[in-house]
Parts: C-alpha cells; structure tokens; sequence
C-alpha cells in the first residue's frame, strides 16, 4: 500500500495533451494512472512514460461505461486507498458535428454522453478517493468554446465556429464543475475547468499552433498549485467569462 505519494488519474492519458500532462504530472514526483479506453495504446503510453523513469501505470477508464469507472475505483481503492487529482480530460470532438440548424441529433447526443454524461459517471466513481485524500482536485478539461459569455460576441475570434455538439459539452461540463465546487465549498475537493487552448491533437486534425507541452501547461499549472483555487475556468494567464 502506497499512502505518502501523491496519486493523480488522467482520463485519455494515451495520447494528446492527457500524455503530456501525465508526463508533467508524473515528473513532478506523483505516482500517474494513465487513464485509456483502449488496453493496448493505455499500456503502450504507460511504458513510454515508464521508460523515462516516471511512476505510472495504465489503468482503463472508458467514458462509455460507467463500468469501467466503477471498476477503476475498485482497484484504486486497493492499491491506494485515495485520490489525490483527477483530471477529466477524456473527450470526443464528434464527427459530422455541425451548428444548432442542421446538426444531426445522433451526434449531438453521442458527444453529449462521452464528453459529459461519461465525465459525470468517472467523476462520481472517483469521488469517494478524493475525499479518501482529504485534500484533492478535480480539473475538467474544457474548451473556451463552451463559454457561453464568448458565445454571445459576433466578434469574438471563434464566433464562426457554431459546432453545437462539441460546444454545448463543454458548456456543460462547465456548469457540473460550478456546481461540483459548490458542494466542495469547504475546500476539501477543488475544482475548475481548464482550457488547454488551440493545440494541435488528433482531435483537430493536428491544425491548432500551441505544442503538447503549451496545452499541457495551464493544466500542470493548476494541478500542482499548493492551494488550488475553485470554481474558476483558466487559461495560460487569465481567467475566462463562463
Ligand atoms: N486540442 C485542442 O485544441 C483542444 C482545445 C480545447 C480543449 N481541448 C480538450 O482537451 C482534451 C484533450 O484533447 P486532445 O486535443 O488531447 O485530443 P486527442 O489527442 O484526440 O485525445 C483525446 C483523448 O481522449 C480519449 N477518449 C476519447 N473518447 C474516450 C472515451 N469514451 N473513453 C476514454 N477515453 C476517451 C482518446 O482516446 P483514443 O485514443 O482511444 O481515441 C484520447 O486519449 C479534450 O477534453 C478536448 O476537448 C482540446
């Protein structure tokens, strides 16, 4: 049983900015469960990592099942017996996605059950750890897209981009962490959505102009801080309108 270590699960840790704040994390000094829907590229990130010397180790989660959540907590539990972070930061941009017009309702709903309803699901697994640490934090990786105060400016630089699937997600995902962090208001669980910013990932086609390591860095940021703030949606260096 390891209970000193500080224990950080990352949801979609086997690629994109999940792998390089799992690297950050785990360079930090923290023991990382690399969170993957598929075993074998969650087990193949895991041993990159490994290779450098970092204490992590693959663990599957699939936002689709809520089940594998439960059973993630089941062995967390064993094997830790805490939580100390949790970083949602497992999503879909969801093909086919559209504006609100014309958006085909199958998509709206498939990314509304990945990228929220499963985000609920890992959440409410993992809670019981959290507390378990007395002190912990949850980081919702969401999308300045999901503001809905930026939405509402036909001049903001992303007003043409009316993805209503991905956007509405996000949106959401942000009123769960505003709701979340006034549970936890006496401070024992923080929680905030972060934007990582444009980066390029599969998830966009690799067309966004930040690195890995510039996404990975408002997340690392607030995850590593030594009084988390909460309820708040950051970025690298400000704050954002919800
Ligand atoms: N890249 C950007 O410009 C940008 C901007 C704002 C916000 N974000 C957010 O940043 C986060 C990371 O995205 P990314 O850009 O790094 O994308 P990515 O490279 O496509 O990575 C997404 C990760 O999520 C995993 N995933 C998808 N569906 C899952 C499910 N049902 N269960 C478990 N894991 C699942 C993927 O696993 P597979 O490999 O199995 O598909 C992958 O590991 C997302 O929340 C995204 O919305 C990204």
């Amino acid at each position: 049983m390891e209970e000193t270590k500080k224990v950080a699960l990352i949801t979609g840790a086997n690629k994109g900015i999940g792998f390089e704040v799992a690297r950050q994390i785990a360079k930090a000094g923290w023991t990382v469960l690399a969170g993957a829907r598929k075993e074998e590229l969650g087990t193949q990130a895991a041993a990159k990592l490994q290779a450098e010397g970092l204490d992590v180790q693959f663990i599957h989660v699939d936002l689709d099942s809520p089940e594998s959540a439960r059973t993630a907590a089941e062995a967390i539990k064993k094997q830790f017996s805490k939580l100390d972070l949790l970083v949602n930061n497992a999503a879909i941009a969801g093909k086919g996605d559209g504006p609100p017009s014309k958006v085909n309702v199958e998509i709206v709903e498939a990314v509304m059950k990945t990228n929220y309803v499963g985000t609920v699901a890992v959440t409410q697994a993992m809670l019981p750890l959290l507390q378990a640490a007395g002190k912990a934090q949850i980081i919702n990786v969401s999308s300045e897209l999901g503001s809905i105060s930026q939405q509402t400016d036909p001049n903001w630089k992303y007003a043409p981009v009316k993805v209503l699937a991905y956007c509405a997600s996000k949106a959401a995902l942000n009123m769960f962490t505003m709701q979340l962090a006034y549970e936890f208001r006496d401070g024992s669980i923080a929680v905030n959505s972060v934007n990582p910013g444009y980066t390029a990932t599969d998830l966009n086609g690799n067309s966004g102009p930040q690195t890995l390591e510039e996404g990975a860095a408002e997340i690392v940021r607030v995850a590593l801080m030594e009084a988390p703030v909460t309820g708040k949606f950051l970025e690298t260096g400000a704050e954002i309108p919800w």
